[in-house]
């Protein structure tokens, strides 16, 4: 099979959309409202979404006045994401184009960039390059990821990580950890000459959901989706009834806000 995807874990995204938006948790409102008080004010925003998925961000930005070109490679995510659009009513603000970010054309410029849970996906060596010369002068590029980790109030947390050990020690169980400090994007923000950190916000959100349903969020994650079946069924059967009936998730969103140097 040939793929847009060159990441080879991307590929996952490949499949499984539907269950994807069933299952991954939202994004706070208060972070698409930030967005767009951030994008000059403009309610009629030119906004790209890099990786646009089943189309979260996407919607939520169009629902609110922003014109969207939804970037997305999968034709699974690219299904949903075509029918969300016609189901809100938002054909006329949004454009959907298949393609990599890699593979756009750099000719655009936008008011805003937005990149939900999907920029650690793109080419390491030109995407703050291809950032930087997508956005107008006074444009922001807005990217975020969730995190979230089981609330150690309900779970027994010490037996989660022994059933992780035991089962998939490559894989990493859903345990308290820090998103707020310095990450990864940090690091190459600082050291790109094109790009500068404009901000940095968090986020805190709570979910609840069966344990089932929360195994079914773990199997969207690429991680996941590649560790070989009878492993990934082998943890699944061990670790839902150690779960308890219901999965209570403490979750963060943390948005970096990126403007151009
Ligand atoms: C974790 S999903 C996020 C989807 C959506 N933005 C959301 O927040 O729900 C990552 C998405 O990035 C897409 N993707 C992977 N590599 C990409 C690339 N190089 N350019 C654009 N999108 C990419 C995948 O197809 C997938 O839909």
């Amino acid at each position: 099979m040939t793929s847009d995807l060159r990441v080879p874990a991307a590929r996952s995204f490949e499949a499984g959309a539907d269950a994807y938006e069933a299952h991954r948790p939202p994004y706070p409102d208060a972070l698409f409202d930030d967005i767009l008080s951030r994008v000059g004010g403009s309610p009629l925003a030119r906004i790209l979404d890099i990786g646009a998925g089943t189309g979260r961000a996407t919607i939520a930005l169009a629902s609110r006045g922003a014109n969207v070109d939804a970037l997305e490679p999968s034709n699974d995510m690219l299904g949903v994401l075509t029918r969300r659009v016609r189901q809100e009513g938002l054909d006329d603000r949004v454009t959907v184009r298949k393609a990599v970010f890699e593979d756009l054309s750099l000719d655009a410029r936008y008011d805003a960039i937005v990149a939900a849970q999907s920029f650690h996906w793109t080419d390491p060596d030109t995407r703050w390059s291809r950032l930087a010369s997508l956005l107008g002068s006074d444009g922001r590029a807005f990217l975020f990821w969730n995190a979230w980790s089981l609330d150690a109030d309900h779970h027994d947390l010490d037996a989660v990580a022994t059933i992780y050990a035991a089962h998939a020690p490559e894989l990493p169980p859903d345990l308290p950890r820090d998103l707020v400090s310095r990450m990864w994007a940090d690091g190459q923000i600082d050291a790109h000459p094109d790009v500068r950190l404009a901000d940095r916000i968090t986020y805190g959100w709570d979910v609840r959901m069966s344990a089932a349903d929360y195994i079914r969020l773990l199997a969207t994650i690429s991680q996941y989706a590649i560790t070989p079946a009878a492993q990934r069924e082998g943890l699944f059967t061990a670790l839902e009834p150690a779960l308890g009936e219901e999965v209570h998730l403490r979750g963060t969103t943390l948005l970096l806000v990126v403007a151009k140097a």
